[in-house]
């Protein structure tokens, strides 16, 4: 009898390493392991990491020291780590954490099947190249996931952007576009085998084959991809708001498909912030975008990030990116204290403000996109909305779905609706959640 091998796989950050780790578990199972949700019971485990900040790379050395100690009782125990910050740390999180079998970089996952069969057989190995081709993509369709509706599906990797405080570029290497065939492709697999919404994922979509004359751009993918029967709703994530086009606005008003919601970071409201960022536009640019969007598009909701206490951010840049943010009028906003990242411009820049100035910017900010966010949730009482039906609740007696608009709504009904769009009206809204009621029971069938 072959005797089940047990992985247990840790993700951290984006959706990016959401989206790889569901394929790391596809390898896996290809040389016989399977999940458990147990560290104490695994015969190898994975981390799929994320250095963003530097509070999440912490995270990662506390995990590892916790499983030093599961490895103490199970010598066999094999432990990897991959993602963003094995890229960073390559040779330095061995030395660091010598118990770790394999590192493996954000290009490497092609190769993990077989650094885990080498650490079986006791081989320590850490793979950190970068491609720059396709290859890091010929690895769609091992995805193995239940999130059973929805799916990303992966157009390109990489940012060529270079944000002064951002780590994206130095980990995750040049922008890189998979060819629309292939994305069009894995699309119509996933809609054949039941998925009805997909999230088309890169780090700056509107990007999308700049670098690959011939194919479509980011507007002409969004129009074949909508095209493949069976995709209901489409998503894309994450957009740069400088390379956003006129053309890209009016596909939400000329693709019905495409789900009325787009996430599109500022980062500070202060032009002077902005340049210091590396943003590439001001203020004002963003704001006529964010106007030309709720335009072609009335009732978009529209979701961002936002950076507080950036080197040389006076208490004036805040007002303004205040002001930014209460004119956008944010559905959601996540927002972040600044923190240095090893290699990045902006780690040189001096940082004179406060922890603690810092700390009640980010209250202050936060407080008011509370407020926002509860007053347009309420304002959606009464409304009917577009829901697709997820599955179940976290507290399983409900349904659990979202409006187009992305919004959560927790509703009754039969689990039969799971993968349809059904119309829903808003009873009540919550702070972080809508609650409705379904207004043809059977759906749209
Ligand atoms: N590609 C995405 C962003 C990925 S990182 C985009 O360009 O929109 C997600 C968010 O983390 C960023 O939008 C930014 O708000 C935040 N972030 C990135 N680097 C950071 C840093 N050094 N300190 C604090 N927040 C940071
Ligand atoms: Fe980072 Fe900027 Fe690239 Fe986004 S666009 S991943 S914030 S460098
Ligand atoms: Fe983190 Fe890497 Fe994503 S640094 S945010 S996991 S690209």
């Amino acid at each position: 009898m072959i005797q089940e091998k047990k992985l247990y796989l840790e993700t951290f950050g984006c959706q990016m390493n959401v989206s790889d780790s569901e394929k790391i578990v596809g390898l896996m199972k290809g040389i016989g392991y399977q999940q458990t949700p147990d560290p104490t019971h695994a015969d190898l485990i994975l981390l799929n990491t994320c250095s963003i900040r530097a509070k999440a790379e912490q995270k990662v050395y506390g995990h590892l020291g916790k499983f030093k100690s599961i490895k103490r009782k199970r010598p066999h125990l094999i432990i990897g780590v991959g993602g963003c910050v094995a890229q960073q740390e390559g040779e330095r999180l061995l030395e660091k954490a010598p118990f770790v079998n394999l590192v493996f970089g954000t290009h490497n996952l092609h190769l993990l099947q077989e650094m885990v069969a080498a650490a079986e057989t006791g081989k320590r190995r850490i793979e950190t190249d970068f491609l720059d081709d396709e290859k890091r993509f010929d690895l769609y369709g091992v995805a193995d996931t239940d999130s059973g509706f929805t799916r990303f599906v992966t157009v390109m990797q990489g940012c060529d952007n270079f944000c002064a405080y951002c780590i994206v570029p130095h980990v995750r290497g040049r922008e890189i576009s998979r060819s629309a065939g292939k994305i069009v492709e894995e699309v119509a697999a996933l809609a054949a085998s039941g998925v009805t919404e997909v999230t088309l994922l890169g780090q700056n979509v509107n990007s999308y084959s700049s670098k690959n004359p011939g194919e479509p751009d980011f507007p002409d993918l969004l129009r074949l991809v909508a095209e493949v029967d069976g995709i209901e709703r489409l998503r894309f994530t994450t957009s740069h708001p400088k390379d956003i086009s006129e053309r890209l606005i009016a596909c939400f008003a000329e693709i019905p498909k495409l789900a009325p919601h787009i996430h599109l970071p500022a980062q500070a409201g202060s032009d002077r912030v902005l340049k210091a960022m590396n943003r590439g536009y001001t203020s004002a640019e963003y704001l006529g975008k964010v106007a030309a969007l709720k335009a072609a598009c009335p009732g978009i909701q529209i979701t961002g990030d936002m950076i507080v206490g950036f080197p040389g951010e006076e208490a004036g840049d805040f007002e303004e990116t205040m002001a930014l943010m209460e004119e956008v009028g944010y559905a959601d906003l996540f927002s972040f204290i600044y923190s240095a990242r090893p290699g990045t411009k902006a780690a040189e820049f001096p940082d004179l403000t406060g922890k603690e100035e810092k700390q009640a910017r980010l209250e202050r900010l936060q407080t008011a996109q509370k407020k926002t966010t509860l007053e347009r949730n309420r304002s959606m009482e009464g409304t009917i909305q577009e829901v697709l039906v997820e599955g179940l609740s976290d507290s399983k007696d409900s349904l659990f779905g979202r409006t187009g608009g992305n919004r959560g709504v927790i509703l009754e009904g039969d689990l039969a609706l799971a993968g349809k769009v059904v119309p829903v009206k808003i009873v009540e809204g919550l702070q972080t959640l809508l609650k409705g009621e379904i207004v043809d029971p059977h759906g749209r069938e």
